[in-house]
Order: C-alpha cells, then sequence, then structure tokens
C-alpha cells in the first residue's frame, strides 16, 4: 500500500480525496488528512464510505502542526492544496521541502513555493530520489508540463504564450462582449465565485506572472523569479479601448510570454480569430515550437477540472514507482 497525506482539506483536497478512493489507483490508499489546525490519522486508508466531510470534528482528530505527519512517517506521498503566499510560498514551501527531505514524494498545486524557490526544491527532490509533481499550477487541468515534457521533448521550444489567469479572462471577456466597465464585471466575477474578495493578485497581473515564472523554470530551464517578469495588470483597461479592439475586429486579453529570454505579463491586443483568443474563465496556452511550429492548448483553468492534474501526476508517480519495483 502506498500512504498519501493530503495537506490542504479544502475545495480541491476534498475533490481530490473523492476521486483517489473512487479510482483506487494502484494500491494507493489515504491515510492522512490536515487542514491548518492539525490532522487526521487513518492507517488503514480512507474509502469512499467514510471519507469524512469535515476533518476538524472527527473524534480522531489532532490539532496539531500538520509537519507531524512528516515526522512521524506516517505517509509515502504527499499532496500540498493549501492557500498559497507567491512572496515566500508558504505554508506550502515548508511542507513541500520537509517532505522531500523525509524521502516523500509530492504533487502540489501551490504556485507559491515553485514561484520562490523552483530550483531549490528540484534540486532537493533529485538528490533524495523523489518526486516533485506541480502539473496544477499552470493552466489547472490542461497537462502542459507532461505534454511538454514527453510529447515535445526531441523538439525545442522558442517561446511560450498564454492566457494563464481565468479571472481577468472572464472580466476582459464581458467587458468585450457586454461593453460593461471593468469594475461591474469584477462585481460579477465575485459572485459568480470566479475572482478572490482581494482580487488584485489576478487583476495586477501576479497570478499570471507565477505562472510564467513557473513555466520557464520548469520547461526552458531558466532560474527566475517574480521580480524578473515585467507585470502589468488589467485596471487601466477601458470600455472604450476595448471597443476600439473589437472595432479593429480584435480584443484585449491579459498575455502572458517568455520570449527570447523575457518574461512579461500585459494586456494585449489579439485578433478575435487567432487561437489564444479565449474567452470567458478558460485557459489557453501556445507553444512556439522549432519543429511542430505553433501548438495551442485550450481548457479550464480552475475548479474541479484541476483535479485531472493531481491524479495525472499521482498516476505518473505510481507508474515510476511500480516500473522501479520491476512490476511494469
Ligand atoms: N481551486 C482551484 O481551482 C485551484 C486551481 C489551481 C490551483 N489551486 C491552488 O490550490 C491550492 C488549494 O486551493 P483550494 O481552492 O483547494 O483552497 P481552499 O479551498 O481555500 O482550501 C485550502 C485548505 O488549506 C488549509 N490550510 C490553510 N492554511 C494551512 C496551513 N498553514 N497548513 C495546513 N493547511 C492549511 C485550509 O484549512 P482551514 O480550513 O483550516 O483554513 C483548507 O483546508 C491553492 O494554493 C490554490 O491557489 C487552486
Amino acid at each position: 500500500m502506498i500512504r498519501c497525506g493530503i495537506i490542504g482539506y479544502g475545495f480541491l483536497g476534498k475533490k481530490l480525496a473523492g476521486y483517489l478512493t473512487r479510482y483506487k489507483m494502484r494500491g494507493l490508499a489515504i491515510t492522512a488528512l490536515a487542514n491548518s489546525r492539525g490532522y487526521l490519522y487513518y492507517p488503514k486508508g480512507f474509502d469512499s464510505d467514510n471519507l469524512p466531510a469535515d476533518i476538524t470534528g472527527h473524534t480522531s482528530f489532532r490539532a496539531s502542526n500538520p509537519l507531524e505527519i512528516l515526522e512521524r512517517g506516517l505517509v509515502d506521498l504527499l499532496v500540498t492544496l493549501t492557500p498559497t503566499n507567491v512572496y515566500n510560498g508558504e505554508p506550502g514551501l515548508t511542507y513541500i521541502r520537509e517532505a522531500l527531505k523525509s524521502g516523500v514524494d509530492v504533487v502540489t498545486a501551490d504556485k507559491g513555493p515553485l514561484v520562490v524557490a523552483f530550483r531549490e526544491l528540484t534540486s532537493l527532490a533529485d538528490s533524495m530520489g523523489v518526486f516533485l509533481c506541480y502539473e496544477a499550477t499552470v493552466g489547472g487541468g490542461i497537462p502542459v508540463f507532461s505534454l511538454a515534457r514527453h510529447s515535445l521533448r526531441g523538439d525545442r521550444i522558442l517561446s511560450i504564450k498564454g492566457i494563464l489567469n481565468g479571472t481577468t479572462n472572464y472580466i476582459l471577456s464581458r467587458m468585450h462582449f457586454e461593453g460593461l466597465p471593468l469594475d461591474l464585471a469584477l462585481q460579477e466575477a465575485q459572485m459568480m465565485g470566479l475572482a478572490e474578495r482581494d482580487p488584485s493578485l489576478d487583476l495586477e497581473g501576479i497570478d499570471s506572472a507565477c505562472k510564467i515564472v513557473i513555466l520557464a523554470n520548469a520547461l526552458l530551464g531558466a532560474d527566475r523569479r517574480l521580480e524578473d517578469v515585467k507585470v502589468k495588470g488589467i485596471t487601466q483597461v477601458t470600455s472604450d479601448a476595448i471597443l476600439a479592439a473589437k472595432e479593429l475586429g480584435m480584443t484585449i486579453k491579459l498575455v502572458g510570454s517568455i520570449e527570447g529570454g523575457r518574461l512579461s505579463v500585459a494586456p494585449r491586443l489579439v485578433r478575435l480569430n487567432h487561437p489564444l483568443c479565449v474567452h470567458g474563465s478558460l485557459n489557453a496556452i501556445q507553444f512556439k515550437m522549432e519543429i511542430l511550429g505553433d501548438l495551442t492548448l485550450i481548457g479550464r483553468g480552475a475548479g474541479e477540472s484541476t483535479v485531472s492534474a493531481l491524479l495525472s501526476d499521482i498516476e505518473w508517480i505510481l507508474a515510476q514507482k511500480e516500473a522501479s519495483r520491476g512490476g511494469r
């Protein structure tokens, strides 16, 4: 049995646990679930009948630092799904660092740790001979890293561009199609649960910039930080500017790009028939390849679809482990 712990039992944690108990992947069992207040340990492994909706109220809940899960050696694979601070990487950074140091494989959707300490964490994983997978950090469920690393690995990536933030894309789409001013489109996005109460990281382009940093470091061998990205958000985009773009068969999108070593995020004019011109909360990522040319992936960049990326990472790790044990 491979013992899996999930730190962060909120929206994604609960969805993931639900799918994992249903799919029963290669002998994986969820043995620990944690939130900010402590953790629940169940050595037999939860199944769909006894998976708790709430862990804090559970009789076996241990009010303690979730790091104890690692200190007590209770899991072989850790998934971190905690709110992320993109400036110091916490709380995920500490959980991931300690897991890797303990020889535990890690899957995460937390951007912060990878933005702040990408090289440190990937080197640590390599030196400990464990896996660190983070498909869910960019583009939700869209298989960006696995596609680039597996199917595109013989070719060369020349540049990457993307619509990487669903909230701003929703707002810009409503401004384009309904002529709404930015503040009303934002209010609508907040009412629909597509924008945080404090939407500044999205509106100011920081969330997209984090994803650009992760893409550059993971796929282009760079060693970049948030401060290396030239960032401009959408707060100055007006209805008039969008209308003027529309009259030219274009619209304005918040585009993140990695081109010739330059990392940027800014509102850009995009042709309405361009493959990157997706609407609503969709994300799109375009690779320019030396041989293949342009390849664009489009999909849902957040929500339950993100679980698809988490499951893909987990299944990949389990398959590697099985292969190394000669079980192929
Ligand atoms: N939701 C999405 O669609 C999506 C998509 C891609 C990536 N992500 C990323 O995935 C992560 C999780 O997202 P989510 O939507 O599932 O968040 P969420 O619903 O807010 O859940 C966060 C969970 O983390 C726990 N937590 C908070 N601080 C903690 C700490 N110091 N130690 C341990 N646990 C802690 C919370 O526990 P309490 O209840 O005790 O506070 C809660 O269980 C975030 O980094 C997010 O950016 C989310």
